[in-house]
């Protein structure tokens, strides 16, 4: 599932210094020194309207996977000892592996965090917890709901690097698509197991989809 490797593109001049690649020729070893820092999935902005571009990116989609992860940890405080949650278990797994990957993007970039993770934190939560009240069903329309919202939105942002520079954006691009792969999967995972037997679903769907839509706005700007 979270398969990529993000190795390619490796800058290695700044733990391959001069000195060390004319020792190398002499002795013909090859350098052994590993860097212990991540590879950055970014590329160096040009200018100060790609860092800005870039960082609403990673901001919003980190909102986002936080999110996800505050409903999914609702979800189990209400169904965690029910048949489904093992169910719900593994796809909050996988949203934590996506959390944990933006928190890394964030920090090697100094992208600061929207200032309404607080709020997401509680309303995430609370939103998890009360569809999950509702049942199973109700849990799983949530999840419909939140991972077409968010496949939707990773999907927008996949057009737009890829009109601007899928060459430049390879790495950031392999990252949102791999995510939204996995978001497609909860969304049909969702479906496989009743969202829509849920009463009022199409009703709880679009409000759960407005607060999304509200919530992906805000977030790229505050
Ligand atoms: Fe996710
Ligand atoms: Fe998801």
């Amino acid at each position: 599932m979270h398969r990529t490797a993000y190795t390619a593109f490796y800058d290695w001049s700044h733990i391959i210094s001069p000195a060390m690649i004319r020792q190398c020729l002499k002795c013909r070893a090859v350098p052994l020194q590993q860097s212990t820092r991540a590879y950055s999935v970014f590329p160096t902005p040009l200018d100060s309207e790609e860092k800005e571009m870039l960082h609403r990116i990673v901001r919003v989609d980190h909102a986002g996977e936080y999110g996800a992860n505050r409903i999914y940890a609702g979800q189990m405080a209400v169904l965690g000892r029910s048949k489904t949650g093992p169910l719900i278990q593994e796809m909050w797994d996988q949203e934590k592996k996506h959390l944990q990957k933006f928190n890394e993007i964030l920090a090697e970039n100094r992208v600061r965090p929207t200032a309404l993770l607080p709020l997401w934190n509680i309303a995430g939560f609370v939103l998890g917890a009360s569809t999950a009240l509702l049942g199973k069903e109700g849990a799983m329309a949530c999840t419909v709901a939140v991972e077409e919202s968010i496949s939707e939105h990773y999907n927008s942002q996949i057009r737009a690097l890829m009109e601007k520079d899928p060459e430049r954006y390879t790495e950031l691009l392999q990252v949102i698509k791999e995510f939204r792969d996995d978001e497609l999967e909860h969304h049909d995972t969702g479906l496989e197991h009743d969202a829509e037997m849920v009463p009022g679903y199409w009703l709880m769907k679009n409000a759960i989809q407005l607060g999304c839509k509200a919530a992906i706005y805000v977030s790229q700007r505050v």
